[in-house]
This record gives structure tokens, C-alpha cells and sequence, in this order.
């Protein structure tokens, strides 16, 4: 398959236009937006008002891939389950080479993990056996490198898996709170970049306390290979959650798994509009920031807490106002149903 080539300018310069343009073609059509970008019912009008008034990345015509339902896997975690020391929790990962849509008619030739990029949501509890079969479908060699706690021969850096190859991990989880994994096999940079990563949650032998939960890995694409993204996600899909807003309650906390594994730029963030959380560096101790803003470099990962005060429709999105517009933005709907 033929993919389109973009260069980080040029996709830039290319999307600008289209997004720009969009405002008064919203306006225009504004009592015929309908879909996922229409305020939920029991959303002011004042909030459809303000919604309008972010048309340029709003609703249907925001150019992100596949349909409404499609990141689920990636966006809610498998849920937690009490502490039981030596339970084994058991994953399979295949190593893939898939030619994915990271953005509207944009392809990206990835290396992969089950397929998706990024890879799927593993999850155990502090003093689980976690075990994941690892088998290489792909064609280079590959290995799985988890952050935590583990013993030298389960660290996937030495025990490189050939295609056609296969490898078990087998270790006990810890400590708890938000971790990852990813390739590491060399060039890490291309094996990184190119997809190979995903979400790796250790709940604490005291549950946390009960929470919407969702998992966002932050994440760029170069898709003209030369050496930078050209375009900017969470969960893999550029301007996806633009598309399809994340419907919370407001009188239920949302706890946000989030990690970066963006390659090439040195530092990527998370901001919310209109409201402030609780955030867990790493989320392995109860010490908190309280702020609207976090960074995170390549690898780094934390735990972020919402309480929300008000409904409505609100933004989240880089604070790299690039990544923003290159595809790394999205909206929750807070309602009170
Ligand atoms: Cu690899
Ligand atoms: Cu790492």
C-alpha cells in the first residue's frame, strides 16, 4: 500500500487550511452537527455554544481515523483485582508488522504488539506472577522490556527473540503503580518509535479507591522518515478523541493512566482546561501534585486524578501547541446523568 508522505511542515502547512476552514463551515451548519460531536444531552446551551467555538477540532469533520468504538481496548484497562500473592496473570504478545492509519488517510508502516499501536494494556496486582508469552511474528528481532522491579534475566535487553522466535516472561509484579514496556532491541530509537510499547499497570495491595479508569499513552509518528513526527497522539490515532470526546460523570473520579513513549522530541505533556487533578508521579507513593499541567520525558508515566467541579465540554491536549495541532487533543464530556 502506497502511503501518503508527509513532512512535518507540509503537514503543518497541509492541515491548517483544512482545520482552519472548519470553524465557519461548523457555524454554517451548526444546527446540522450531529454525532459525537454534538453536546450530550443535559449539556447547556451555552456549553453547544462553546463547543462551536472549538468546530475546528470537533465532531465529524475532524479527520481521525476509524469509528467511535475502536480504541476501547486501549482506552479502558482490564479492571483490578483484589491482592492475591502468586497469582499468575497471564499475557500473550506477538510481535506484528501491520501497515496502521495514524491519521486520516495517513498510513504508518508499524511494528506492533498484537497488532495495535501502542501495544495492549497488561495489568496485575503488586505480588502477582505476571507471565507474558512473547512470540516474534515480525520480521526483526524483537524482545519486551518492562519498567519495575524484576530479576536480570527478564529484563529483555540480553534475550533478543528472532523472528519466528518466542520468549517467556515470568516475574513477580512490582511495585505498583504505573509502568511500561516497550522493545529493546537495538537501534532502540527505531524499535521505540516504530510502535512497539504499551501500558503496564501494578494496582497497590490497597485498592485504590473506586474511579472511572482510562489509559492514555502519549506517542508520535514519522511518517516520512526523516527523523521527526509529523504527527501526534494518544492511543495511536491523531485527533481521535477530537473526533470522539470521552464521556465522564462528573460525580465520578477519573483516574488517567498516562505515559509518554513519543520518540524523537525530548519531553511531551498533558493539560486539562477548566479544572485541576491529583498527580501521582509514577503513581507509586500518595505524594501528589495538585496542577492542570504535567511533562512527562520518553519512559516517564504517572497517574492523574479528576475530580470534576463542573459539566461540560473540556479540552485536553499537549501543551506543545505543535503537538496540539498535529493531531495530540481531545475532549472530555463531563455530565451529570
Ligand atoms: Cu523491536
Ligand atoms: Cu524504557
Amino acid at each position: 500500500m502506497a502511503s501518503r508522505r508527509f513532512t512535518r511542515r507540509q503537514a503543518l502547512i497541509g492541515a491548517a487550511p483544512v482545520l482552519a476552514a472548519l470553524p465557519m463551515a461548523g457555524l454554517a451548519a451548526a444546527p446540522a452537527v450531529t454525532g459525537p460531536g454534538t453536546p450530550p444531552p443535559g449539556l447547556a446551551s451555552r456549553d453547544a455554544h462553546a463547543a462551536l467555538g472549538h468546530a475546528a477540532m470537533i465532531g465529524e469533520a475532524v479527520p481521525a481515523p476509524g469509528g467511535p468504538d475502536d480504541l476501547d481496548a486501549l482506552l479502558r484497562p482490564p479492571p483490578a483485582l483484589p491482592h492475591r500473592p502468586g497469582r499468575v496473570r497471564r499475557y500473550s504478545l506477538t510481535a506484528l508488522d501491520r501497515e496502521i492509519e495514524v491519521a486520516k488517510g495517513v498510513t504508518f508502516p508499524a511494528w506492533t504488539y498484537n497488532g495495535t499501536v501502542p501495544g495492549p494494556v497488561l495489568r496485575a496486582t503488586e505480588d502477582d506472577v505476571l507471565e507474558v508469552v512473547f512470540a516474534n511474528g515480525g520480521s526483526h528481532p524483537h524482545t519486551i522490556h518492562f519498567h519495575g522491579i524484576h530479576p536480570a534475566d527478564m529484563d529483555g535487553v540480553f534475550e533478543i527473540v528472532e523472528p519466528g522466535g518466542a520468549f517467556t516472561y515470568r516475574f513477580p509484579a512490582r511495585p505498583y503503580g504505573m509502568q511500561l514496556y516497550h522493545c529493546h532491541a537495538a537501534p532502540l530509537k527505531k524499535h521505540i518509535h516504530k510502535g512497539l510499547y504499551g501500558a503496564f499497570i501494578i494496582d497497590p495491595p490497597k485498592p485504590r479507591r473506586p474511579a472511572r479508569e482510562i489509559v492514555l499513552v502519549m506517542n508520535g509518528y514519522d511518517t516520512d522518515g526523516d527523523g521527526e513526527n509529523n504527527f501526534y497522539s494518544v492511543n495511536g490515532r491523531a485527533f481521535y478523541y477530537a473526533r470522539y470526546p470521552i464521556r465522564v460523570r462528573r460525580s465520578e473520579t477519573l483516574r488517567i493512566y498516562l505515559a509518554n513513549l513519543t520518540e524523537f522530541d525530548l519531553i511531551n505533556s498533558f493539560h486539562l482546561h477548566g479544572e485541576f487533578f491529583r498527580y501521582y508521579r509514577t503513581g507509586s507513593t500518595d505524594q501528589f501534585d495538585y496542577t492542570d499541567t504535567v511533562m512527562q520525558c520518553q519512559g516517564e508515566r504517572g497517574i492523574i486524578e479528576i475530580d470534576w467541579h463542573n459539566a461540560g465540554r473540556f479540552m485536553f491536549h499537549a501543551h506543545q501547541s505543535e503537538f496540539t495541532e498535529l493531531g495530540w487533543m481531545g475532549f472530555f464530556d463531563v455530565v451529570d446523568a
